[in-house]
């Protein structure tokens, strides 16, 4: 019999494990080197569901000349569409190439919001790069151009994703939405 790792959410199930969610996020640090080859781009991540994911784009984008600043929003539960910036960007991003990286799309009230305050900003140009999309709960168009994963609509955690804080730590991603 295998122990259950303590941190495991009970009742849950893994739906991405780690091998492919590595393999996937591989293809997209080099599918983002490619497109930036030549822009120095500033990759912007939301804290802090996207900090595990982040982290290993990073390292998949092996050489790719960029930078790394990060915001903070508090959203008042998905969909809500409340959303205020508990910590702002510290570099300027007029004139410069922003790739913004998130951990998860759900309705898209929040990057909707975020995109909106960037873009008032002028950068010469403003991508989005998504682990998780739920196309299903979306609410508005958002030009996303990287996505990892598309899922249904299930409550996930692990990989830097978390349910009141917990779980951020497991290595692959999980459904809990029995618990939820
Ligand atoms: P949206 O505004 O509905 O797109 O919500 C996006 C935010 O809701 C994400 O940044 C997460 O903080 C949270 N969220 C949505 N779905 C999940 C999930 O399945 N697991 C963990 N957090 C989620
Ligand atoms: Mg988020």
């Amino acid at each position: 019999m295998t122990a259950r790792r303590p941190t495991e959410p009970p009742g849950g199930y893994v739906l991405i494990g780690e091998a492919l969610i590595q393999q996937r996020v591989r293809e997209l640090g080099a599918q983002i080197a490619a497109d930036y080859a030549d822009k120095q781009p500033i990759l912007i991540g939301v804290l802090r569901g996207v900090v595990v994911f982040l982290a290993d784009l990073l390292k998949a984008t092996n050489g790719l000349r960029c930078e790394v600043d990060f915001m903070a929003i508090s959203s008042y539960g998905s969909g809500s569409g409340v959303v205020r910036i508990e910590k702002d960007l510290e570099t300027s991003i007029e004139g410069r190439h922003v790739l913004l990286v998130e951990d998860i799309v759900d309705t898209g009230l929040t990057l909707r919001f975020i995109l909106r305050n960037l873009e008032a900003r002028r950068p010469a140009s403003l991508a989005v790069c998504t682990l998780l999309e739920k196309q299903a709960r979306r609410l508005v168009a958002l030009p996303i151009r990287y996505t990892g994963f598309t899922i249904g609509d299930r409550f996930v955690v692990g990989y830097g994703l978390d349910e009141g804080q917990r779980y951020r730590n497991l290595p692959d991603l999980w459904v809990i939405d029995e618990l939820a």
